[in-house]
């Protein structure tokens, strides 16, 4: 897989570029970009590894992997941290891959925690190894945890994932509860070919505070995902889910209509909009919520509704590259600047990836797989 390199640092050096030169010196600033967006949330890919397969996010071989030397270490990740506070980033994910596959998370986040400007520090997570990491997560200063789930039927969730099971994300939900993270989110891919169970989905909100999160599928990653060959009925029905095709998005105003007028159905009552009680979170999801529910129901509109006019964030991938809008490829080395100790040039290339954020995205699909991102 290419990635195209961003070049010519200054070509694009506005508003942003003088106030970041500007203000580089006091240290801290709050950096905007080129369209007057404030960025201050930095979602950190840690690994390119995942213990699952999802068909909407890497192809059932897995992705080449990169090798070991060209990932980031924590503490290139930690010294990237720091420069970022800086600039004013404050909020902090942690993505993969699945994050919780790689050796000594936790220490990862204790560092992070105690640089300077940083205020809270989340993870994105499947959740399989929470009952595991759950404590010390929270003791090490994550406080909000995001766990995707897709469906509530064992077999379509094996089928989905390939290699999951949904008594470990059930259970790894039970002990993010228990554990006292501030916040609890579920993540549901909503993919129209695999009928999922949506007011069953919604309706994990009401009695527990979660707060399940319906995500658009988008396009990322090569779209010519293979299947392998498997002739169960499972498989069968969700080979024409691996690979992104139109249909497949459900748009969020048909979604929430649907959730709505089924739990009227079901005598939970339409969703209302949640405004006072969202739950913390720096993310684009729309918040709405059964009356009286302990939780809420959020809508993640990637595809119909671009939130690109609030985006307020930057992406770090595992080997090291700055990514300035999750569906483009353009991203700006850091790694070798962080390994050769060139503050400097770490500095440049966080501005470089400033101004580099396009005004909107445009979903044309990705070279790189949501797996190697982070979402
Ligand atoms: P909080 O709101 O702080 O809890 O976090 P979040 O929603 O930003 O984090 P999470 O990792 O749970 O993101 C959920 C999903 O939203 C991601 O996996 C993406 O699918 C989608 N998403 C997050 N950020 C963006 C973005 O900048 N652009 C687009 N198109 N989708 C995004
Ligand atoms: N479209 C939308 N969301 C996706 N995710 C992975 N692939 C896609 C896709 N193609 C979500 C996962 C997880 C987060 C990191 O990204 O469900 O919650
Ligand atoms: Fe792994 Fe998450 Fe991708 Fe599934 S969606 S393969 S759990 S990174």
């Amino acid at each position: 897989m290419e990635t195209r390199e961003a070049t010519s640092p200054d070509t694009r050096a506005g508003a942003a570029g003088a106030l970041l030169a500007d203000a580089r010196p006091q240290g801290r600033p709050a950096s905007r970009d080129d369209f007057g967006r404030t960025i201050d949330y930095l979602r950190i890919a840690i690994t390119d590894r995942c213990n699952y397969r999802c068909v909407y996010c890497m192809p059932a071989t897995g992705v080449a992997f990169k090798p070991h030397e060209s990932i980031m270490t924590y503490e290139e990740i930690e010294r990237f941290v720091r420069i970022a506070a800086e600039y004013g980033i404050k909020h902090i994910r942690l993505t993969g891959g699945e994050p919780l596959v790689r050796k000594g998370v936790c220490d990862l986040a204790r560092g992070i925690s105690e640089i300077p400007g940083i205020e809270d520090i989340s993870i994105t997570t499947n959740g399989s190894l929470l009952t595991r990491y759950a404590d010390e997560l929270v003791r090490s200063g994550v406080s909000r945890v995001n766990i995707s789930l897709d469906t509530l039927d064992p077999a379509v969730f094996h089928a989905v994932s390939r290699v999951g099971n949904l008594e470990d994300a059930l259970a790894g939900i039970d002990a993010a509860l228990a554990a006292g993270f501030k916040t609890v989110k579920i993540n549901t891919v909503a993919v129209r070919s695999l009928n999922q169970d949506f007011l069953g989905l919604a309706r994990m909100s009401v009695d527990r505070p979660l707060h399940v999160r319906f995500i658009e599928y988008m396009p990322i990653g090569d779209d010519d995902i293979e299947l392998e060959g498997d002739d169960s009925a499972d498989y069968q029905s969700i080979a024409g889910v691996a690979g992104w095709s139109q249909k497949d998005t459900i748009p969020t105003e048909e979604l929430r209509a649907l959730i709505s007028s089924r739990g009227e159905e079901a005598g939970l009552g339409p969703l209302v909009s949640a405004r006072g009680h969202r739950p913390d979170g720096h993310g684009p999801a729309d918040y709405w919520h059964f009356e009286g529910a302990l939780g809420t129901v959020g809508f993640i509109s990637a595809m119909s509704n671009h939130f690109c006019a609030s985006c307020n964030r930057l992406r770090l991938t595992a080997d090291g590259n700055l990514r300035p809008c999750l569906f483009s490829d353009v991203e700006v080395k850091v790694r070798e600047y962080l390994r050769a100790g060139d503050d400097d040039a770490v500095r440049d290339a966080f501005e470089r990836a400033l101004r580099l954020k396009p005004e909107a995205h445009v979903t044309e699909g990705t070279e790189r797989y949501m797996s190697q991102i982070g979402g």
